[in-house]
């Protein structure tokens, strides 16, 4: 496995340390940043920042290259792709802090690039998609979480709203008479391009807060999810050291 991880809101320092690898350029533009590569394991693992470099303006959810990003992650070898989310929960189980391998997504975003086809000489592809992440990353993630001791639901379905303002408690209500457990802002089209490409690719949700209208009375949003994002970012560290070290 040549395993690349896109790191979310504030997980610029995921995984800290390595060298930073030339990026190829491609035919969709500039990615989010520059990719490291580290050692975990005895694997080499390469990674990115999906809102940019820690100290760089952020670039929101509906302004990140989705299509340089996970094309650089293929022109460098990388065949399986995690992508580490900080979402809201939205149902009861997702509290704020928990760990979450969403199996299902909807897709609410809109006017994103989001497609490899008819351009730069991709042909059209109508891409098979019912299971939207890969179910075999999605089970070594389940075993090596279980090898940790690391509590990972194992599974749940992810709204993507476009972002990046927050959602109206109604918006949420909606979201949840419609399935989704979690509500979060990049998910697509990320995952539909890593498939477009044939990547492996799975998402690792951070619950860094209750979805809106969710929220505990008397605790400020932005208050909840800076409280939870650091403890969160923790675990899903040790779930990919973990992962690597199985093998
Ligand atoms: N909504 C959308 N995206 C998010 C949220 C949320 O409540 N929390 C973290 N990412």
């Amino acid at each position: 496995m040549r395993l690349g991880i896109i790191g979310g809101s504030g997980a610029a320092a995921f995984l800290a340390g390595g060298e930073t690898v030339a990026v190829p350029a491609g035919p969709w533009g500039e990615t989010s940043g520059p990719v490291r590569q580290l050692a975990i394991a005895g694997h080499d693992v390469l990674l990115m920042s999906r809102h940019g470099e820690a100290g760089a303006q952020a670039i929101a959810p509906h302004a990140v290259n989705y299509r340089a990003n996970i094309w650089a992650f293929r022109e460098l070898g990388v065949d399986h792709l995690l992508g580490i989310n900080t979402v809201g929960g939205i149902s009861a189980s997702a509290t704020s802090g928990a760990l979450v391998l969403p199996d299902q997504l909807i897709d609410y975003s809109w006017g994103r690039e989001h497609s490899y086809c008819g351009k730069a000489g991709r042909a059209l592809q109508h891409v098979e998609f019912s299971t939207p992440f890969c179910t075999r990353l999605r089970s070594r993630l389940l075993g090596a979480a279980r090898r940790a001791g690391i509590e990972l639901q194992p599974g749940g379905t992810y709204g993507v709203t476009q972002g990046p303002r927050l959602e109206t408690a109604a918006e949420i209500d909606r979201m949840e008479r419609d399935g989704c457990d979690l509500v979060g802002m990049t998910a697509m089209p990320e995952a539909g391009l890593a498939r477009e490409l044939d990547l492996s690719y799975a998402i690792c949700c951070v619950v860094v807060n209750r979805a809106a209208g969710r929220t505990p009375s008397g605790v400020a949003i932005h208050a909840e999810i800076a409280s939870n994002l650091q403890a969160g970012l923790g675990k899903a560290e040790r779930l990919v050291r973990e992962l690597l070290a199985g093998g």
